[in-house]
């Protein structure tokens, strides 16, 4: 078969490969979806039944995708191809480009008003602010359609710059700088918190161990979050691995991505919950959490006026890094598969991204046309479409494809072969069993889960 050659980057060492990978994994999940949940489904309890997702079904997805990336070097679509040439298997990777598309629509609606905060908080516009002033600037941020669009435009040329740039000299370079600069930002916010009055309330509110509110909605969001924190199912780990270095453990990559991930998310928790609680506000989910009450709570601290754009410079990084890896997926397939230059092949994603992301955008403010449109069938807006749609149901559905593949799909001798580095790790026995759970243990939970979900059978 005739090949058509194409110079592939590589990341240049294992802590570029590192860097990139829990770029991918740390985002807007770790400071706005995963400390809330925690509070809000057991606390510790929910912590417990996360791990055990991790452990049984995210992890070995994740080696997964590193296996099918790193073994063939193509892109999420490629990959599948240049395994099971001719078969529907490249679907997997279909649903992937278009789960990328789906998280990317909303995601960068989210990424703007982080972008913008960032912005607001370094001009000085929340000193001195109230409950309503906050909630008033949180809604000039939304409210369309200028405002929001602006910020979205902006962060989608930030990320396609980068992109543009390339493995090594966009996403390798940005990320090994990015994030220690994240991991010390959030070190000092949570340091603050954890000193202020009334502290323990909230770490109390995240560490409470209360297995009585462990039901099936608990362990559904469990499953899905740990789909989506780690970045799984879509195709975005074999994207990255078909950049990792041949010598990379991989094994030891996903465990260190996974306990990293978990350690920023609980970080986050550790920054927000304290102050909140020593405000005596209520820790609310998402947006609200994230853009009223933290700007009204880090106002009124001591050194409050530096942590504030701190935390939400942290939080643009986290947001970009993340992004960088979804749209690599579809860059990576145009441009490999369809003889996009690089280049174009950003431009016009990048294009897509942003026409389609103002329906994300412009449905977040309810006021506005788009904000009270209802799809038929959800019955939800463009934006909680998008996010239902790909992290309940596609990411989950495209692990379960992932793990049935690799389990059955390739040869035991070839999984332990390449996840060994040709037998020059010594870790065989281990690779032997994870593809002992990729057959048997991984898609079982995913399939109970989701007959849990389509009301099948009943978990809890
Ligand atoms: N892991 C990211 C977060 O926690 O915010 C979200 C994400 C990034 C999902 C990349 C999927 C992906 F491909």
């Amino acid at each position: 078969m005739e090949e058509r050659k194409i110079s592939r980057e590589r990341f240049s060492s294992g802590l570029a490969v590192f860097f990139a990978t829990l770029g991918s994994a740390v985002g807007l999940g770790n400071i706005w979806k995963f400390p809330h949940k925690v509070g809000s489904y057991g606390g510790g309890a929910f912590l417990f039944v996360y791990l055990l997702c991790i452990l049984f079904v995210g992890m070995p997805v994740m080696i997964s995708e590193f296996y099918i990336g790193r073994k063939t070097r193509k892109n999420a679509v490629g990959a599948f191809e240049r395994l099971k040439p001719g078969s529907p298997w490249k679907s997997i990777g279909l649903m992937g480009v278009g789960a990328a598309y789906l998280i990317m629509f909303f995601y960068s609606a989210v990424g703007g008003w982080v972008y913008s905060y960032v912005w607001k908080t370094l001009k000085g516009d929340f000193i001195g602010i109230t409950a309503d002033t906050a909630a008033g600037e949180f809604g000039k941020t939304i409210i369309g359609p200028i405002p929001p669009i602006f910020w979205q435009f902006i962060v989608i040329c930030v990320v396609s710059i980068i992109l543009i740039l390339g493995v090594q000299k966009g996403i390798e370079k940005i990320t090994k700088t990015l994030m220690p600069v994240l991991f010390i930002l959030l070190i000092i916010c949570a340091a603050r918190a954890i000193t202020l009055p009334g502290a323990a309330e909230g770490l109390r509110f995240l560490f409470h161990i209360d297995f009585s509110q462990i039901n099936t909605e608990a362990i559904l969001e469990a499953m899905g979050l740990a789909f989506f924190k780690l970045s799984l199912g879509m195709g975005t780990m074999i994207t990255y691995a078909s950049y990792y270095t041949q010598d990379n453990d991989m094994i030891g990559t996903s465990a260190k991505v996974a306990i990293s991930d978990t350690i920023v998310s609980l970080l986050a928790g550790i920054a927000i919950f304290p102050t909140v609680f020593s405000f005596g506000m209520e820790p609310g989910a998402g947006p609200g959490l994230l853009f009223i009450t933290i700007p009204l709570v880090f106002s009124k601290i001591w050194l409050g006026n530096i942590l504030l754009p701190a935390f939400f410079i942290l939080a643009s990084i986290a947001a970009t890094t993340a992004m960088l890896s979804m749209m690599e997926v579809p860059i990576a397939y145009f441009s490999e598969e369809k003889g996009l230059s690089r280049t174009k092949a950003v431009l016009i994603n990048g294009i897509v991204i942003f026409v389609i992301g103002i329906l994300a955008a412009l449905s977040a403010d309810e006021g506005a046309l788009l904000g009270q449109f209802r799809d038929p069938l959800l019955q939800k807006t463009f934006f909680d479409v998008f996010d239902y749609l790909s992290s309940n149901i596609i990411l989950p559905l495209g692990g379960l494809f992932i793990a049935i593949f690799v389990g059955f799909m390739i040869k035991k001798e070839d999984f332990i072969h390449e996840i060994s580095n040709q037998g020059t790790l010594s870790n065989q026995k281990l690779a032997s069993g994870l593809y002992f759970v990729l057959r048997y243990v991984t898609p079982v939970l995913l399939i109970i889960v989701f007959l849990n979900m389509i009301g099948i059978i009943k978990l809890a």
